[in-house]
């Protein structure tokens, strides 16, 4: 049963100069925000207090785990529940979303996170069940889907009782375009998916064997230069570990020199660290901030965890309560002045930080009750927000020592 309820935004169409001013300025605007819970696909704007919901799909029995946006108008949705992959249409201006998908295919079953390639042409599906990732041709405009190709992720499996497959858990593409690393929390690996011939050309082991790498991020680079870091968030064993990247004369990717720490803080271990399980991983502009999610630490709340690079060292800096239970996922907003959560329990399910942009620290802002997120049970709280801005120019044009820089409106 789909079922659509839209209120529409109460904003009018301000003119291209004053949306630029007041995005600029960072403080104040009304920004659109996309939410996938447990049957449900929300929009809900925010204005730095209040989260308003705008609009609500529901499909008992699907997983809108991760969702990833394409202007104008293509919400690609996986459903971790089943082999399909949904696509919705989404208007940033009004937020409204289709009552049903205007497509879906099916690919690897268990697909858990979502990526474009550099020219938006094709989407890379991470399968957590299957442990392979799905290569999607989207070139279409109609947002028709079609499967180019399914990649098993190759190597031995590690010892722990979650690696008895392997499990793509999440596809980043590196700033070049070049190839999208995959985190294998089954693997105990990290591959490189080159994107000119769909393969994986290179595999890095990572230590020690059961960690489960499960979300990273690439840290540096641009459109000619390689990254000069990963960072990858380890679920089974917690920890976080910074590898320098490098390339071969082959082009073979290399990741070296780890330096692993935990995900907590010595002063803040978890209560239980039999359950505790990292979550997100999110790495600011700046090629300094780094923050990670801990779930199920058997505190009273579980965490977020400040990491800093500081001349080429990984250092904890602070953390804060993620204000709920298993914060699975973290996303910035597009200038990176917020941090948006999702607690899947305790009371509160939606949740945004103020940023410091000077000392990267996070201060508590705003929460959204579980209770009004229509959380159908215990943990069944919201897993994925993501920012999507009213219009592109809204999205930075490039990044200058972690200052967002934007571009000259056209027209
Ligand atoms: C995907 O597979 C399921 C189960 O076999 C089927 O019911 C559904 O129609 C398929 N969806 C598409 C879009 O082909
Ligand atoms: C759908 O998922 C099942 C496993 O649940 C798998 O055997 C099947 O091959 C998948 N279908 C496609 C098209 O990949
Ligand atoms: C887009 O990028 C892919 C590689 O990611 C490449 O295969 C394709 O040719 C590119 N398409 C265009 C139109 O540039
Ligand atoms: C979590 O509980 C442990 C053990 O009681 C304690 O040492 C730690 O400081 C707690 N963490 C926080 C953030 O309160
Ligand atoms: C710690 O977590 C483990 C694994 O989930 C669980 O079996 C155990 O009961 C927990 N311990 C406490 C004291 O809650
Ligand atoms: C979304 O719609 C469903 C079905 O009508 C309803 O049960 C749920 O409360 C709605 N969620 C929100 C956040 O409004």
């Amino acid at each position: 049963m789909v079922r659509l309820l839209t209120l529409l935004l109460p904003l009018g169409l301000a003119s291209a100069g004053q949306m630029l001013t007041t995005r600029d300025q960072s403080v104040g605007t009304s920004r659109n925000l996309i939410v996938g819970a447990p049957g449900q696909i929300l929009s809900y704007s925010f204005d730095g207090k209040v989260f308003a919901n705008h609009a609500n799909v529901t499909e008992a029995g699907t997983s809108a785990s991760w969702m990833i946006f394409k202007y104008p108008n293509l919400l690609y949705a996986v459903d971790e529940n089943s082999n399909s992959t949904r696509v919705f249409n989404f208007n940033p201006v009004d937020s409204t979303l289709s009552a049903e998908p205007v497509s879906a295919a099916n690919g690897s079953s268990g697909v858990v996170s979502l990526a474009f390639d550099k020219n938006q042409t094709h989407l890379v599906g991470a399968s957590y069940s299957q442990g392979q990732v799905d290569v999607w041709d989207i070139s279409p405009t109609d947002g028709s889907l079609k499967l180019l190709k399914q990649v098993p992720l190759p190597g031995p499996t590690g010892p722990a009782a979650a690696q008895a497959v392997h499990r793509a858990h999440q596809a980043v593409l590196d700033p070049t375009g070049q190839f999208f690393a995959i985190a294998d929390l089954g693997g105990d690996a990290i591959h490189f998916l080159d994107t000119s011939s769909w393969e994986i050309t290179s595999s890095a082991v990572v230590k020690p064997a059961g960690a489960g790498p499960r979300h990273g991020a690439f840290i540096g680079g641009e459109d000619m230069c390689l990254p000069k870091y990963y960072v990858v968030a380890c679920e089974l064993k917690s920890l976080i570990i910074l590898y320098e990247l490098s390339q071969t004369d082959d082009g073979k990717m290399e990741l070296k020199n780890p330096q692993t720490l935990s995900t907590y803080g010595d002063a803040f271990p978890p209560a239980n660290a039999t359950s505790a399980a990292a979550g997100e991983l999110i790495a600011s502009h700046n090629e300094r901030d780094i923050y990670v999610s801990n779930r199920l630490t058997g505190n009273a709340t579980d965490s977020i965890s400040h990491f800093v690079v500081k001349d080429g060292k990984l250092q904890f800096a602070d953390q804060i309560s993620s204000g709920g239970s298993i914060p699975r996922q973290l996303s910035f907003s597009t200038e990176e002045s917020f941090v948006f959560g999702t607690n899947q329990g305790g009371d509160s399910g939606l949740v945004a930080f103020q940023r410091n942009m000077g000392d990267g620290t996070l201060s508590a802002l705003a929460a959204l009750s579980n209770s009004e997120i229509s959380a159908q049970g215990t943990n069944l709280g919201p897993q994925f927000v993501q920012e999507i801005p009213m219009y592109t120019h809204q999205i930075p044009a490039q990044w200058v020592d972690g200052v967002p820089q934007w571009g000259n409106v056209q027209g």
